[in-house]
């Protein structure tokens, strides 16, 4: 999560990339990830770089594909002066912020726009996170048949008090509504959980992992709950109107999960994240771990080609 940036040099005004930057790039592949930076309400714990309607300034939902079409097109001169071969793209993210605030042919516009720009490998990964509450069958239709692979919904937790604390708006059930939606289209579903929300228990968090289980997609990610700075979680804890999270719970919690996602048939692969199977992996997530190649599009959006890292000033202004 947000923390201070590695002390880095200014990019050059005509945004070219170092010297360098395209050996090897032929053993690396290339991949997208597109930062959607919206969301209907903030949930109190989290820091990411999203505005909700009232808080954007300078820009608008409306008018964000269009300006990141600026950005796909100038990537694509940046790396061509750079030297750096073409590689059609091996996954690309669409991560937020709620990405699917947007409607759904704007995810579209903008898969599109990356294509033509990088081209698209055939069997390539294209996911999207999403809010629970914005999934419908219909618009898992269209990204299905735009060629969209997987959706990353954000559950968090199946028990309503946890989910209050979290300030989570969903409603439990409209999780299951969107896994059958996704999963009549063909879409691969992944799980967000977070567990060690101040005053959840061990069997809280038990009901959570099972109510996952339950929903039979084939990956599950289980992040332990970060206690940001300047967020409305924090100030509540530092009120003492929540407990602290407890570090020895959470490493309980942490073992359950690694316990039942086991006995359901997932493996642990990466430090939050468990699948059913090598293919139900996220290709997206360990291209960031493997060292590959990825341009970030979007406000705050990182990238690493060729082993130099570079990033986009954070507000959509
Ligand atoms: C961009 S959100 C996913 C999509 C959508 N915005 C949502 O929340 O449903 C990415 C994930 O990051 C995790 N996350 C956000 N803030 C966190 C925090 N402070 N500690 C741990 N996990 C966090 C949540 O599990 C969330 O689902
Ligand atoms: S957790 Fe998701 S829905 Fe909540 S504020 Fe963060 S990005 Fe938005």
């Amino acid at each position: 999560m947000a923390g201070l940036l590695p002390e880095g040099n200014d990019m050059p005004a005509d945004g070219s990339l170092p010297r360098g930057v395209n050996v090897g790039a032929d053993s690396r592949t290339m991949s997208a990830y597109i930062h959607v930076p919206f969301c209907r309400v903030r949930c109190g714990y989290c820091d990411f770089n999203t505005y909700t309607a009232s808080e954007l300034r300078g820009t608008s939902q409306s008018t964000y594909i269009d300006e990141l079409s600026r950005e796909i097109e100038l990537s694509g001169s940046v790396l061509t002066r750079a030297g750096v071969p073409k590689r059609p793209l091996t996954s690309v993210f669409f991560g937020g912020g709620t990405p699917t605030i947007l409607p759904a042919t704007d995810l579209v516009r903008a898969l599109e726009l990356v294509r033509n720009e990088h081209g698209l490998e055939p069997c390539a990964e294209i996911t999207t996170e999403a809010n629970p509450d914005t999934i419908t069958p219909e618009y898992v239709e269209i990204l299905a048949e735009a060629g969209f692979t997987r959706l990353s919904l954000g559950m968090q937790s199946a028990v309503p008090s946890v989910l209050a604390t979290l300030d989570r708006t969903h409603n439990p059930a409209s999780v299951s509504a969107a896994v059958q939606a996704a999963h009549e289209v063909g879409l691969e579903v992944s799980i967000d959980l977070i567990y060690g929300t101040p005053g959840e228990t061990l069997d809280q968090w038990r009901q959570s992992l099972e109510a996952a289980i339950s929903l039979n997609t084939g990956h599950i990610s289980a992040y332990a709950l970060i206690v940001e700075d300047g967020t409305a979680l924090e100030r509540r804890i530092r009120r003492c109107e929540l407990p602290v999270p407890d570090d020895d719970l959470e490493a309980d919690m942490y073992e359950l999960a690694d316990e039942l996602l086991k006995a359901a048939g997932f493996q642990w692969y990466e430090v939050s994240n468990w699948s059913k199977s090598l293919e139900q992996r996220s290709v997206h997530n360990l291209t960031y771990w493997q060292g590959n190649d990825w341009w970030g599009y979007g406000p705050g959006a990182h990238s690493h080609i060729g082993g130099t890292r570079f990033w986009n000033l954070k507000h959509p202004a």
